[in-house]
């Protein structure tokens, strides 16, 4: 290993990306990637917590790998892998599910919104998701967890019990921090600026998917829930406008200031046209760059077989350490 600090984080192939999974952590991935040895996981055992059609599974998982690569994940600097390759994943969370209370995992707010949801499939997984994630998260000594606002508690959990865990069987874990980005950790709907912009949105112009074709991202933009203030301010009060001016910030590189002042005395359908413009040439590159990969199949496998057996020698020594610390016999066979 070089001794670059490590970052790790994944994205679950439970649907397509969406715009909030792309400026909230892959994009702020792309620019820590060069400084960090860095680990980018898609989590399909994190996935079936929910119930998935197994051919839909199989495809998102590849298309997340093409849209990773087309975003800018260089696969040659970075370890890009499929979470059920490396089967040390499942083992420490094992482990770590035996040093997590059940108090802990009630307390976890997405716990609590995704099982109101899924009354009628509240399987044990879904309750301690979180544990898998901190496994994840610690097999590979990282430092630095780079996510969107909404995993901030469940990373806080991972720190927890990685110190547990420590305090009990001496130093083994690295306490990882969370990085959060100041604009754009919390991406809203298009159509409720109060909650978050998500692939499971029953409502699909409340979301933008990397995918979405030019026509479908304007026509998404023009219909946007706005407000009657009709000025193009970035403040609470006005959440819809709040929100498309973070996205037209992200995606163009220019200042909340430098956008107030552009649009300054001017209504709201000049800068939804050119916000609409703004993610429309934001995304044609990486929707180009991802429609050929996904025609290049062998490529695509080939960058998943060198990240799992990356991926795997560095998960295998720290799940050894704690097999031994925590007093199995070693194997030896
Ligand atoms: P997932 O698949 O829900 O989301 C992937 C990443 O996208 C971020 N995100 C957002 N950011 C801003 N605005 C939004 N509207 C928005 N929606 C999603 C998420 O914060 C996340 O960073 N549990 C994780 C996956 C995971 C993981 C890990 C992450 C599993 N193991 C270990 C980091 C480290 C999740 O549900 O991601």
């Amino acid at each position: 290993m070089s001794d670059k600090k490590v970052i790790f984080s994944g994205v679950q192939p439970s649907g397509e990306l969406t715009l909030g999974n792309y400026l909230g952590a892959i994009k702020n991935w792309i620019e820590l990637q060069y400084e960090y040895e860095c680990y980018y996981c898609i989590v399909d055992l994190h996935a079936i917590t929910v119930p998935q059609v197994p051919k839909d599974l199989r495809r998102n998982t590849l298309e997340i790998l093409a849209q990773y690569i087309a975003s800018g994940i260089d696969p040659e600097k970075n370890t890009i892998f499929i979470q059920s390759h490396v089967s040390e994943h499942a083992e420490l969370a094992w482990v770590l599910n035996c040093l997590t209370y059940m108090g802990e995992l009630n307390r976890m707010t997405q716990f609590k919104e995704k099982s109101r949801k899924n009354e009628a499939n509240l399987n044990a997984g879904l309750f301690t998701y979180p544990v898998l994630m901190a496994a994840d998260i610690l097999l590979y000594q990282t430092d630095l967890v780079p996510v969107g606002e909404d995993q901030k508690q469940h990373l806080e959990l991972a720190r927890d019990i990685a110190k547990r865990f420590n305090n009990r069987y001496s130093e083994t874990f690295k306490i990882p921090e969370v990085y959060i980005s100041k604009v754009g950790a919390r991406i809203m709907s298009l159509q409720d600026p109060l909650s978050k912009m998500s692939k499971s949105d029953n409502n699909e112009n409340g979301y933008i998917l990397l995918k979405d074709s030019p026509d479908v991202i304007r026509r998404k933009i023009k219909r946007a829930v706005t407000d009657s203030l009709n000025r193009v301010k970035y403040c609470d009060e006005q959440p819809g406008i709040k929100n498309l001016i973070t996205i037209y910030s992200k995606l163009s590189g220019d200042s909340i200031e430098e956008i107030e002042k552009r649009y300054e005395g001017q209504g709201y359908a000049k800068f939804k046209a050119d916000l609409a413009e703004v993610v429309v040439e934001g995304l044609r590159p990486l929707r180009e760059k991802f429609e050929d990969l996904m025609k290049n199949k062998d490529y695509l496998e080939k960058v998943y077989i060198e990240g799992a057996n990356k991926a795997q020698r560095v998960a295998r020594k720290t799940l050894s350490k704690v097999y031994r610390k925590v007093g199995f016999i070693q194997r030896k066979y």
